[in-house]
């Protein structure tokens, strides 16, 4: 320990398209929405977080809300730089010091991102005091959090269903081996749920309450041993315009998010073919470990299994696994460097 620690503050961040978790001192001391708002006419921040994810979907012209990293990609350099900063200040204990801390961070970002977008993350750390950044892949952050020994010889199966993309990632050696990236993950279930309510009970539905409908009730699975109750749905009729309510069931679901679930099944099947066969042996005997909100869904477990004839397990805490396993890597900077980007 140096001297001048105390003016030091470590910080891991798992910058996900849909949510954005900070860990300082083992505790998770930010996890809100990937979401800007922001004034149309001045261009100015309104808010960021869950604020601005309340005001998603119910804005009038004058505000809008945007998701920066929404399909893995930074949409958005000035708006992503705003919600960095703006999600860090608001760590409590960290603002109001004598001092301003500098910061040592690890930031998990999506792996399909570029170059640019990377230098771009690193711009807006520092922008937000960070004296060292480093940056991890997102399924090497999952299998960490796991509690998977990235660094072993061994190869290790990751699929990571987060909100805008799928990535399956082997892993051995502390490096990815195999990488898929696919734009269908949450969002794209959520948009599933309203295009089916639309087609098949003409009913148009927001945003948040199909993601509210696949968290409640959602299903990979059309069979269920336990499926949950049936739910209403309110929403605007599109044959009369008004307001309406309809209930629909588990099984409706698994019908609106099956052709979704058929891509994400087929790209596991494609790093499986991939995959070298030292290393898909190793993965016979380990079987396939699932992270990510995505992995949530009641059943998918379930099918991904049943396609591959491999064991499936679900992270614990699956909406934290990533966060936990960038703070993991932040606590232990030597042992894995050689995984960190600078
Ligand atoms: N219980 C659940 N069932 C199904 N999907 C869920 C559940 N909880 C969260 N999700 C979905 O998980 C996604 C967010 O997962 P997350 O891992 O935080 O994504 P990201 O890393 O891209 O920010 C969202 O699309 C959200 O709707
Ligand atoms: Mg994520």
């Amino acid at each position: 320990m140096g001297l001048f620690d105390f003016l030091t503050y470590d910080i891991a961040i798992d910058l996900g398209t849909a949510n954005t978790l900070i860990i300082h001192n083992d505790k998770v001391v930010v996890d809100a929405p990937s979401i800007v708002a922001l004034d149309r006419t001045t261009g100015a921040f309104l808010a960021v977080g869950e604020t601005a994810m309340q005001m998603h979907g119910k804005t009038h012209d004058n505000i809008r809300t945007i998701r920066p990293l929404k399909d893995g990609v930074i949409a958005d350099f000035v708006a992503s730089e705003h919600m960095i900063r703006e999600l860090i200040k608001s760590i409590p204990g960290l603002t109001g010091r004598l001092f301003a801390p500098s910061l040592r961070m690890v930031i998990c970002i999506p792996s399909g991102i570029t170059e640019v977008e990377k230098r771009a993350v690193k711009d807006s750390a520092e922008h937000a005091n960070a004296k060292e950044v480093y940056l991890i892949h997102e399924p090497m952050a999952a299998a960490i959090g796991i509690g998977v020994d990235v660094l072993e010889p061994k190869g290790n199966m990751i699929i990571d269903i987060g909100g805008g993309t799928t990535e399956i990632a082997v892993l051995a050696l502390g490096g990815i081996v195999c990488d898929e990236s696919i734009k269908v993950a949450g969002d794209v279930f959520t948009n599933d749920i309203v295009y089916y309510m639309r087609t098949q009970h003409n009913l148009s539905i927001g945003e948040r309450m199909a993601e509210q409908i696949k968290i409640q009730i959602g299903s990979a699975i059309e069979s269920l041993p336990d499926g949950p109750e049936d739910m209403a749905v309110q929403g605007r009729d599109l044959l009369s315009g008004k307001p309406k309510s309809i209930t629909i069931s588990y099984r409706e679901v698994a019908r609106a998010l099956d052709k979704s679930i058929l891509r994400i099944e087929d790209s596991v099947m494609k790093a499986l073919a991939n995959t070298p066969p030292e290393l898909s042996a190793d993965i016979y005997n380990s079987g396939i470990y699932m992270a990510g909100g995505g992995s949530l869904l009641r059943g998918l477990d379930q099918r991904i299994s049943m396609k591959t004839d491999l064991p499936v397990y679900v992270a614990e805490d699956p909406l934290r696994a990533v966060v936990r396993g960038t703070g993991i890597a932040l606590k232990n900077i030597e042992k894995y460097k050689t995984l960190l980007m600078r």
